[in-house]
């Protein structure tokens, strides 16, 4: 074959290739968001970058926010709430994004309409029977329920927990949470989340101490510091650090630590250092961890979007693959693990009320609940933090 005559023939087997490409690739995937304040549009950026997913609803409730974000994001059909969307829209997946009061309505509402994957934040409720009425809702509708933000979701958190679980460092031990304190319903979902993660396992029993004494009287988590013990559903148990606040470089600790019989991996709001026998003076000696370079940086390569949205970018890269195969084996952050750290915090709550009463879990009495912050109930248009159009347009620079 001459050259030309092998040009025009890979030409053409090219076309082709394309051509069968072009019928096969699959139907993008349609995403609606519902809440689109500050986290929300972190949500839209994300989702409308990914070739997998196309934005086609926002569902926000302050009549010129959903104006902005809709200009935006390139969105024309607006709705104010999730009850006008779903006459008029029903996506493949709807990220729920507002504030934790409004989020059950939300989710049940798009798990009854059909949706078949429905994500939301933390906290996602208050109280334990809304956080159950949304698991089961999902359940019952066949839809994915996925977490969202957590850093359970980050790349090398999942790879550690992929070693621990592949048994390289040997039987795990036990395990120690540091900082839980000042919002255990906001942010100390995050370290429940990951020892869940690592442990491969339910807490089945909380012994809690709580501190100050008048932040036990409240309704919501504010300023509450918990020291306990819990006991993992494989009989590890693990010790509850609060806050410290006296003793110098410990007084910022917060994280996860599970150590094993060869090795120990500490989670503490970063890629997790992993530990592995004993330098010369008998230290535990950290090791590389050699984690596989996260995948999708191409997607945070420009503002607003920062480095530190990795595991934002994770989690929906987990969910969309779940609605994809149809299956929450293999999501990184689920409803139902954030159903477990709503759990876990009203039980240490519960226990530091009764006087460090051992509690098991599951509790029976689901009518519990613990509030968060006013900022993470009701959003920051109800609690005098109002976001900006000219921030909601997208106009600010990030922060890192
Ligand atoms: N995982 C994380 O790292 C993380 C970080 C920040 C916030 N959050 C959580 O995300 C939630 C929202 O926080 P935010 O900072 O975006 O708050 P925000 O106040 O900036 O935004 C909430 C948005 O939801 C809208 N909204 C309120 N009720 C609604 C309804 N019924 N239907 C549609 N839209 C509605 C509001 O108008 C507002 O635009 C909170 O629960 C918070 O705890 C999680």
């Amino acid at each position: 074959m001459d050259r030309r005559t092998f040009l025009a023939a890979t030409a053409a087997a090219g076309a082709a290739a394309n051509a069968v490409q072009a019928v096969d690739a699959p139907r993008k995937l349609r995403v609606a968001i519902i809440g689109c304040g500050r986290m929300g549009q972190y949500f839209a950026e994300v989702y409308r970058r990914l070739p997998q997913t196309e934005l086609v609803a926002i569902a926000e409730w302050n009549d010129e926010r959903r104006a902005v974000v809709g200009d935006r994001f390139g969105v024309t059909a607006l709705f104010k709430d999730v009850n006008a969307m779903v006459k008029s829209v029903v996506p493949d997946m709807a990220a729920v994004i507002t504030p934790t009061r409004f989020m059950k309505e939300a989710v049940v509402k798009c798990a009854e309409a059909g949706v078949k994957g429905i994500s939301t934040d933390k906290p996602m409720a208050s109280r334990l029977a809304d956080a159950d009425d949304m698991v089961n809702a999902c359940k019952e509708n066949g839809a994915i329920f996925a977490g969202g933000n957590l850093q359970r979701a980050k790349w090398e958190v999942q790879h550690a927990a992929r070693r621990i679980h592949a048994g390289d460092f040997g039987r795990i031990l036990g395990a120690a949470v540091h900082g839980y304190g000042g919002e255990i319903s906001g942010g100390g979902c995050q370290h429940m989340s990951v020892l869940r993660l690592f442990t491969g396992a339910e807490v089945a029993e909380v012994m809690a101490w709580g501190s100050p004494p008048k932040a036990l009287l409240k309704k919501d988590d504010g300023g509450l510091n918990i020291n306990g013990r819990m006991r993992l559903s494989t009989g590890v148990d693990c010790q509850v650090f609060g806050i410290t606040q006296k003793y110098g470089d410990q007084r910022n600790r917060s994280g996860v630590d599970v150590w094993c019989e060869k090795g120990m991996v500490s989670w503490q709001w970063a890629a997790p250092r992993i530990y592995s026998g004993l330098d010369a003076r008998g230290r535990r000696e950290e090791i590389d961890p050699e984690y596989p370079a996260f995948p999708w940086s191409d997607v945070l390569a420009d503002p607003p979007l920062r480095k530190s949205d990795d595991y934002l970018v994770s989690s929906i890269q987990s969910f969309i693959k779940a609605v994809q195969l149809e299956s929450e084996a293999e999501l990184f952050v689920s409803g139902h693990d954030l159903r477990q750290a709503l759990e876990i915090t009203i039980a240490c709550k519960q226990s530091a009320v009764l006087g460090n009463l051992p509690l098991r879990l599951p509790l029976a009495d689901r009518s519990l609940f613990l509030d968060p912050s006013p900022y993470r109930m009701l959003g920051g248009d109800q609690t005098g933090n109002v976001q900006s159009n000219a921030e909601a347009a997208g106009k600010n620079k990030p922060s890192d």
